[in-house]
């Protein structure tokens, strides 16, 4: 497999074309052609690679455990509290060790310059697997569903409901990159990062999606094929921030009478974990319009085609 994305980093879809955003989505889904027809893949026998999550992690701890198992890599867990890291040693000096050893690293960490940092001093590929900036990975998986669901991608609207993170930034930018509507219900105070903000802009202007931030839940939810659930705050965030995000975006929970202003035949995604009783309910979680084990599921096959496609 000899393509242009061989040996390079996989930081953040703002980074990314469409070309290559489509690439990788395809590959992914004859991954999952592959997994369901029990077709060996082990692509990548003899590569190491190194983990390193700063973070917690159920789906995308795993699924690239289960990917590199299934490509034939072996994986090395690094423990961010056994690293010299913690007591003092630069970024810049771990990024380059670890190039040395390793044919990859994949990492989740909190600043996205982390993941710039290690990916300049390293010449192995870095993976993305969360920052505050973007989430890349969940990305492809959520690219994926939406063309197994609806047939498509160009021509749909999606209704977004929560708060403005990493998951809502990768999401901007693909439904901006592929002519996906996108209505972004939030309350008023809540702001886009600009350099996400004015991406999507340029993106949309090309593909000629509807990017639109809005007060107006209703309004969003409005003919929408796909309604996105997101959590209201994120990891890491003080009790205070928390308390008054949670009461700011209560008009924004996605309840069933919610998900009903939407087309009758809309999907609910959710990147997981939800809070069941804050973003949205559990009704809607276990309703028959709901996709989110797909997506979850979805989350291996789109590891697996990152690495696939990236690693040298
Ligand atoms: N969606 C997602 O990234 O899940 P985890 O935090 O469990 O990896």
């Amino acid at each position: 497999m000899r393509h242009h994305l061989k040996g390079k980093d996989y930081l953040a879809f703002k980074d990314m074309s469409v070309e290559e955003l489509t690439f990788i989505t395809d590959l992914a889904l004859d991954f999952k052609r592959k997994w369901t027809t029990r077709e060996p893949h082990e692509y990548l026998k003899g590569q190491v690679w190194a983990a390193l999550f700063e973070k917690n992690s159920t789906r995308t701890r795993n699924a690239l455990e289960r990917a590199a198992a299934d490509l034939g890599i072996k994986l090395v867990y690094l423990r961010p509290d056994e690293l010299q890291m913690t007591r003092g040693e630069p970024l810049k000096d771990t990024a380059r060790i670890l190039d040395r050893y390793f044919d990859g690293l994949f990492i989740r960490t909190f600043g996205h310059e982390i993941v710039e940092e290690c990916a300049a001093w390293m010449r192995t590929p870095v993976i993305n697997g969360l920052t505050a900036l973007e989430h890349p990975t969940q990305g492809i998986a959520d690219i994926m569903t939406i063309i197994e669901k609806k047939g498509q991608l160009k021509g749909l609207k999606m209704c977004y409901a929560g708060n403005l993170y990493n998951v809502a930034y990768t999401t901007m930018i693909f439904c901006a990159s592929f002519g996906i509507d996108l209505a972004m219900a939030c309350p008023e105070g809540i702001e886009p990062d600009p350099l996400i903000w004015a991406e999507t802009n340029r993106r949309a202007h090309l593909s000629g999606a509807v990017i639109t931030l809005t007060q107006d839940f209703d309004e969003a939810l409005n003919q929408a094929d796909i309604v996105y659930g997101m959590s209201q705050y994120s990891m890491g965030q003080s009790e205070a921030e928390i308390v008054h995000l949670k009461a700011s975006f209560k008009p924004y929970q996605v309840t069933l009478d919610a998900l009903a202003k939407a087309k009758s035949d809309a999907i609910f995604m959710h990147c997981l974990p939800a809070h069941r009783g804050e973003e949205v309910t559990d009704e809607v979680m276990e309703c028959s319009q709901s996709v989110i084990f797909d997506q979850g599921e979805n989350r291996m096959h789109a590891i697996k085609a990152i690495l696939a496609a990236v690693a040298d």
